[in-house]
């Protein structure tokens, strides 16, 4: 089946080089191509250019873009898409006076997940998360990170990430699955945090790199959860498992999140509201990913992420929903590219960076998708007619979308 996207007013992020992430000014110049075509066949691009020099040849279809955007399709590299109920309760909470934090502390939040989770039938997490997926991929995702974490025992972790592995072989895009038993310290372990520690460390590790149940390690670092020593410990032991780290760092304080995660050369660390120079000065020239999710700082109410400064210092940042019952409900990538212009001040081509080839880099798939190249995966998303790429930003409640493909793996021989 070959398709060819004709008269595409803009063509973004196309690319005939590999490109591994975009950081600092680059994220301003992901490639825009006006008036031009778009080749794929089975699902991998084949080729494009600009309109004066079309292809000739056979196609199955043909589908005129006239006045619309084609752009890669996002890949949202950080999400809790597995969570037995939804937490409005918390919300009003929170708009009669109460934080985040406060909520936490008083056996709410994270802690409140997990107590549902534990009761909760894996086939029906299951057929939940795979709902929550297709909503996110009729959003234009085509690829996503799923944490565990609200499970905080042997048995719940487990459950969690075999729910995972379970939505890896459902779904038709790629799924990497993070390990976050580090996300709240459990009741039953309230005065006895070494002993949580040990037990995530000497016993669920072992068995998650057994089954081969997680591709990343992820510790929520921040005041009130996990501190620097206890985050050391278990990435080491992460690592020993060959687990890179991805963690949540940052959000709630100067945690030395970002410190600990680069120290052992985090794929990314995410959240990042509260960020100095020293932090920044730590991630330049680095690995790691600075990983931004504007819809948590929204829901919050917290200090958005100071991305500009980032940006402006040279770093690139992935945008990524962070899609919980908790702080984030909605796994919308067109909304999180809103909020990174309205929220972060980024400029819209920069949030489709972010949102695209970065994000692509936060879960390792940047060979694969992240930008329309000859050779990847056509996964990409083609607007309804606009006035502009910026329109789809501005306009945040507008269902732009008009079309979403996700592209296929290469057939294995
Ligand atoms: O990324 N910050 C830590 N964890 C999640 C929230 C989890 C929850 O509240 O359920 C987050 O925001
Ligand atoms: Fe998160």
């Amino acid at each position: 089946m070959r398709t060819r996207y004709e008269r595409i007013a803009w063509l973004i992020g196309a690319y005939r080089e590999p490109k591994e992430r975009f950081k600092g000014a680059e994220m301003q110049e992901f490639s825009v191509l006006k008036n031009a075509w778009l080749e794929t066949e089975n699902g991998r691009v084949l080729d494009f250019g600009t309109m004066e020099s079309f292809p000739a040849g056979h196609t199955d279809e043909v589908v005129d873009c006239t006045g619309r955007v084609l752009m890669p399709a996002f890949v949202d590299s950080h999400t809790h898409i597995v969570f037995a109920r939804w937490r409005e309760s918390e919300f009003v909470d929170r708009i009669g006076g109460l934080s985040y934090e406060e909520i936490a502390q008083k056996g709410g939040g994270i802690l409140n997940s997990a107590l549902a989770l534990a009761d909760a039938d894996p086939s029906r997490l299951l057929d939940d998360a795979y709902a929550r997926v297709e909503a996110m991929m009729a959003q234009g995702t085509a690829a996503l990170e799923i944490k565990s974490g609200y499970g905080l025992s042997e048995a719940s972790e487990l459950k969690m990430l075999r729910v995972i592995r379970d939505l890896k072989e459902r779904a038709p895009i790629p799924i990497k699955s993070s390990f976050l038993g580090a996300h709240a310290v459990p009741l039953a372990y309230k005065n006895d945090r070494a002993g949580y520690v040990d037990l995530l460390i000497d016993r669920i590790l072992p068995q998650i790199a057994a089954e081969g149940l997680a591709d990343y390690m992820d510790v929520f670092c921040d005041r009130g959860f996990f501190t620097v020593p206890e985050t050391d410990r278990l990435l080491e032991a992460g690592w020993k498992h060959g687990l890179r780290p991805k963690i949540h760092a940052n959000e709630l304080d100067f945690s030395g999140g970002v410190q600990v995660g680069v120290r052992h050369n985090a794929l990314s660390v995410d959240h990042l509201e509260c960020m100095g120079e020293a932090e920044i000065q730590t991630l330049l020239g680095t690995e790691t990913m600075p990983t931004l999710l504007p819809g948590t700082a929204f829901f919050l109410g917290l200090h958005p992420p100071p991305a500009r400064t980032l940006i402006d210092s040279g770093l690139g940042v992935a945008l990524a929903s962070d899609y919980n019952p908790g702080s984030s409900p909605s796994g919308s990538m067109p909304f999180v590219l809103a909020l990174g212009c309205v929220l972060l001040k980024m400029k819209p081509i920069e949030t489709f960076a972010a949102a695209t080839l970065n994000g692509a880099y936060a879960l390792e798939l940047q060979s694969e998708l992240g930008t329309l190249s000859p050779g990847k995966r056509a996964a990409l998303v083609l607007s309804k007619p606009v006035s502009s790429p910026d329109f789809l930003c501005y306009a945040y409640t507008e269902p732009w979308i008009e079309r979403v493909e996700l592209g296929r793996a290469l057939p294995t021989k």
